[in-house]
């Protein structure tokens, strides 16, 4: 079973598709951290990121692996370092290099070959798995995703104000939106599920009965 689940940044994507994958014993894939633990290492290497030769490069390097749904880079758990503001900013821009998307959907597709899964990102409906068994679009309005992320944020830790968060939110979405390879966009079987003014459980549960049906 292959199932595919894309949106904007904050629309639950993650926190949805580890539910299901457990409720349904499968594979969970965050494509998401992949092009984060890219953008990390070309941050850590000083890499320049508009540069296709150095960012697969530096791709190629990262041996990206998971473990317990934790995100590697050369056999290190680096979970918590791919989720900073900085990588927020470089993110997007590494990841709409056409060469790096090409090798990314490869890889991901690798995974789907021998493994029940199930992908969340923004072009997985579209392009990684356009067979996809079930289709996912998830859907929430700007200012309830940037507070979801914000209430994220640890209380004693000097966080981002939610006038930022939606900014960099907002600036993310128009990039990924707007290039030319892979874009964030509705596959045309997909559901769309507005999730703005939904539980958790709820999405969880509509989800799955879908899939049920
Ligand atoms: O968790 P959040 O929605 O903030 O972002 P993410 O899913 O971790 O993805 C981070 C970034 O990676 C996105 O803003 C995209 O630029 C890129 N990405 C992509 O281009 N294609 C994917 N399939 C997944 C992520
Ligand atoms: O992966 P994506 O960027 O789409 O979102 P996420 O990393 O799963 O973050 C979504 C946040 O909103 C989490 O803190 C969830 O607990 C919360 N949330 C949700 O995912 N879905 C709802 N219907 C309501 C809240």
């Amino acid at each position: 079973m292959k199932i595919a689940i894309d949106g904007p940044a904050g629309a639950g994507k993650s926190t949805i598709a580890k539910l299901v994958a457990a409720a349904l014993g499968i594979d969970y894939l965050d494509t998401g951290a992949m092009y984060r633990a890219v953008a990390l290492q070309v941050l850590k290497g000083d890499k320049d990121p508009e540069d296709p030769v150095q960012v697969l490069e530096t791709a190629k390097k990262a041996e990206i692996s998971f473990m317990n749904n934790q995100i590697c880079v050369q056999g290190e758990n680096v979970g918590e370092a791919i989720r900073t503001p900085q990588v927020n900013r470089l993110v997007s821009k590494v990841a709409k290099i056409p060469e790096l998307r090409e090798w990314m959907v490869e890889k991901q597709r690798e995974i789907s070959r021998t493994n029940d899964v199930i992908m969340d990102g923004r072009d997985i409906g579209s392009v990684v798995l356009p067979d996809a068994d079930h289709k996912f679009y998830l859907d929430a309005s700007i200012d309830i995703r940037a507070r979801r992320r914000y209430d994220e944020q640890p209380e004693n830790k000097d966080g981002q104000s939610l006038e930022d968060i939606k900014e960099d939110i907002r600036r993310r979405d128009a990039e990924d939106r707007n290039r030319l390879v892979g874009p964030l966009t509705i596959a045309h079987d997909a559901i769309v599920i507005d999730t703005s003014h939904m539980g958790v459980d709820e999405v969880v549960a509509m989800i799955l009965k879908r899939i049920k049906e």
